[in-house]
């Protein structure tokens, strides 16, 4: 099989970690006899400092040119004053927006061997946590209008959040169908006491749930959610819900399993083309010392393989690799436990080569 990745990997650690994806990568197309050839486009702070822009109208064509879309992470301190319109962040919307990635899978899965990097009690995660945040990606608050204007002497800023029924509809089925292939248990996320979008997020999923009967469905308050991962994260098994709540409550999700490093993400549009990244951003504190956890985005390829590839075999041997790796004790140092071996980030991608 030969296909065209476009490669962006970005500001602070992202050129670090994309490189031990692409190692193993590299280990895949060997054993298995495909081909895979990488563009590498520029977006995000580094865009800026060469073009003025976080991404250039090339590098988006691109994109939407290839087979899929590797990234690693935008932004860093250095461009916190740029204006709004061309921040590092931009470039990263401006692409699920073009590509149409609409479908943004976070899967949260405890590694057995990391239940001790857990902040939560044994006794809580003691089952393991394997749950599949669907997070719509190009509608909502994000994309909605945004405006700062003069009212009465002062500054008043609106951002508007805006869903239509399709949009919703499209979201819906897809974690709908990604239920049935995993528990078949969907929980639908919404501010429904609320919030009007709510209110038409949880008539659509309602109206979508008499087509999916195996599928046992329940709505539930953001907020009250927010609580339940943390009290009891064992009880879900697919969550959906719209794009701001879906950022934060991944980030809060990916916590319960130690490290936001782990933690792999797919944007798919309703083609097969789909970005593929970590979820966790540039950490500019630790970039250039070769101490990244590169297992979020190495994981990040092997959803690439099965979402957009259709490589399910390799995909596995990826994870199976990583899992293997971690039961050896290597571990680079944001989940580092007493007993285990310490390893820099390069010599973590080298080693889930290897396993291959
Ligand atoms: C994420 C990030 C992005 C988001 C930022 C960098 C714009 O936090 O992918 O979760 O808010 O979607
Ligand atoms: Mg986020």
């Amino acid at each position: 099989m030969q296909k065209k990745i476009t490669v962006l990997s970005g500001d602070g650690i992202g050129p670090e970690i994309i490189a031990e994806a692409i190692k193993v990568l590299n280990r895949i197309a060997d054993k298995y006899g495909h081909t895979f050839d990488y563009t590498y486009v520029d977006i995000g702070g580094c865009a800026i400092d060469k073009y003025g822009v976080p991404i250039t109208e090339e590098g988006m064509a691109c994109c939407k040119a290839s087979d899929s879309v590797l990234l690693g992470a935008v932004g860093g301190p250095k461009w916190d004053t740029v204006p709004a319109q061309i921040r590092p962040e931009k470039a990263l919307l401006a692409v699920r927006k073009e590509l149409n990635l609409f479908a943004n899978l976070r899967p949260t899965k405890l590694f057995a061997q990391l239940a001790d990097a857990s902040p939560l009690k044994k006794e809580v995660v003691g089952g393991g946590i394997d749950l599949l945040i669907v997070r719509e990606l190009t509608g909502g608050v994000y994309f909605g209008e945004k405006k700062t204007e003069e009212v009465n002497g002062e500054q008043v800023a609106t951002d508007l959040m805006p869903y239509a029924e399709h949009e919703i509809e499209r979201i819906g089925r897809v974690a709908f169908e990604t239920a049935m292939k995993r528990g078949k248990k969907l929980a639908s996320v919404d501010k429904a006491n609320v919030l009007e979008t709510s209110r038409l997020w949880r008539k659509t999923m309602h109206r979508l749930s008499e087509e999916y009967p195996e599928v046992e469905y329940s709505d539930i308050l953001v907020d009250n959610t927010a609580m339940q991962l943390i009290k009891n994260p064992t009880q879900f098994d697919v969550l959906v819900t719209e794009n701001m709540f879906g950022d934060i409550l991944s980030d809060e999700a990916s916590m319960l399993t130690g490290s936001i490093g782990m933690m792999p993400s797919a944007s798919l549009s309703s083609g097969t083309l789909g970005m593929y990244e970590p979820i966790h951003g540039s950490a500019p504190d630790i970039a250039g010392q070769d101490i990244a956890n590169p297992l979020g985005t190495i994981l990040s390829a092997a959803m690439m393989l099965r979402y957009s590839f259709d490589l399910a075999k390799e995909a596995d041997a990826i994870e199976r690799a990583v899992d293997q790796v971690l039961d050896e004790g290597y571990r680079t140092s944001d989940i580092m436990q007493e007993g285990c071996r310490k390893v820099s980030c390069s010599e973590m991608g080298t080693l889930v080569a290897e396993k291959l």
